[in-house]
């Protein structure tokens, strides 16, 4: 469980939920996520992830900010419910939509509230790294900016390195290609982050492809409600028969080349924990991304997958926590 400290509304219907620091909030990358566990009378509880919106370079508290999904549950019981000293279970940080290094100059694409994670990365690098930031920022209206004083103070801050581009539909329409493209094609060698509601991310998306940008260099966070729970205990996945057919696997994780025999019928989450290799991973429904690799040689195929686009598969993209080997050729995965 983790102590709110403080609810802060943020524009009419998103608030700011700041946390008192708790041993399963430890260091965290930016634009990673947290997922909290809410009550629920139907269902005994659900699973919903938000983002950080804090820096863990910054010295903040940690916060994740909650916006209303029109009748959606959870989001609008977090900003009806929540006050100064609630608790809430919480699952601690997770999320590979993170850059790898606070050096590297960016591009952000924010969407409403996929400002949450570029908030974070953007904050994390002008404090503790040496990098620039250019942020696309789309809204429906100046009255739904979150963060608006917030950005506008890290404006003033780092005017050389930080330039924010508001961009409000209720006076400019949709995000024009056009506008997505000059800011792509004026900045070559950077890679981008993406968040926001899906016909902004697919915009940003075929911007960057007809600029002739390469898909490893562009990575989006998809904002999803969870469909199982992670907070339930999970029934352990069934063991492989011992003489089930297996598969000469590489899998390269943080640097490291694990050399497996990789058994048919089996996801390679399920795998790979149960040799005692600790890989990321979160909802293992196929939800949630965390688990997402390059399988860059050999047969596999995922039992399912609500996330990856076409592009991303043809690219070797996979969920692992929903990848079984097929065929009988060696295979390689790299996270
Ligand atoms: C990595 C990641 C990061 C995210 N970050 C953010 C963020 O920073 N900010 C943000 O606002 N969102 C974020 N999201 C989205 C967030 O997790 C939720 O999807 C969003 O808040 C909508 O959830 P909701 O329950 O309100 O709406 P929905 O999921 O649309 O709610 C409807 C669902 O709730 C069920 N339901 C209805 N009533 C009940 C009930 N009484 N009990 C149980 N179930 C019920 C319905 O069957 C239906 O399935 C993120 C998602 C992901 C995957
Ligand atoms: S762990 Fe969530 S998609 Fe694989």
């Amino acid at each position: 469980m983790v102590r709110v400290a403080e609810v802060v509304p943020e524009t009419a219907d998103a608030v700011s939920i700041v946390f008192e620091e708790n041993e399963l909030l430890p260091a965290y990358r930016p634009g990673q996520y947290l997922t909290l566990r809410v009550p629920s009378d139907l269902t005994g509880s659900v699973a919903r992830c938000y983002s950080l919106a804090s820096s863990p370079h910054s010295g903040e508290p940690a916060r994740v900010i909650v916006k209303r999904t029109a009748s959606g549950y959870a989001s609008n019981w977090l900003c009806d419910n929540l006050a100064a000293g609630a608790e809430i279970e919480i699952k601690p940080p997770a999320g590979v939509f993170t850059p790898k290094s606070l050096e590297h100059d960016l591009l952000l694409f924010a969407g409403g509230s996929g400002i949450t994670p570029a908030l974070s990365i953007a904050k994390s690098v002008l404090l503790a790294g040496t990098g620039s930031i250019d942020l696309f920022y789309a809204n429906r209206d100046e009255a739904s900016v979150i963060a608006a004083d917030e950005l506008k103070a890290l404006e003033q801050r780092f005017p050389e390195r930080l330039s924010v581009r508001h961009w409000l539909e209720s006076l400019q329409g949709l995000p024009h290609p056009d506008v997505l493209r000059r800011m792509i094609d004026s900045a070559p060698t950077r890679q981008a982050f993406v968040c926001g509601p899906a016909p902004f991310m697919d915009a940003v998306r075929s911007a960057w492809t007809a600029s002739g940008r390469l898909h490893s260099e562009i990575h989006m966070e998809v904002f999803t409600s969870l469909s199982g729970d992670p907070f339930a205990e999970r029934v352990p996945a069934p063991a492989a028969a011992a003489d089930a057919e297996t598969v000469p696997t590489e899998v390269e994780l943080e640097g490291e080349v694990h050399t497996i025999e990789w058994p048919k019928g089996v996801t390679l989450v399920d795998h790979l924990l149960s040799v005692g290799i600790e890989v990321p991973y979160m909802c293992r429904d196929g939800d949630c991304g965390t688990c997402i690799a390059t399988c860059t040689e050999g047969s596999v195929e995922m039992v399912g997958n609500n996330l990856l686009e076409e592009e991303d598969i043809a690219n070797g993209d996979v969920l692992t926590c929903q990848l079984m080997c097929v065929g009988d050729s060696p295979v390689k995965v790299v996270y």
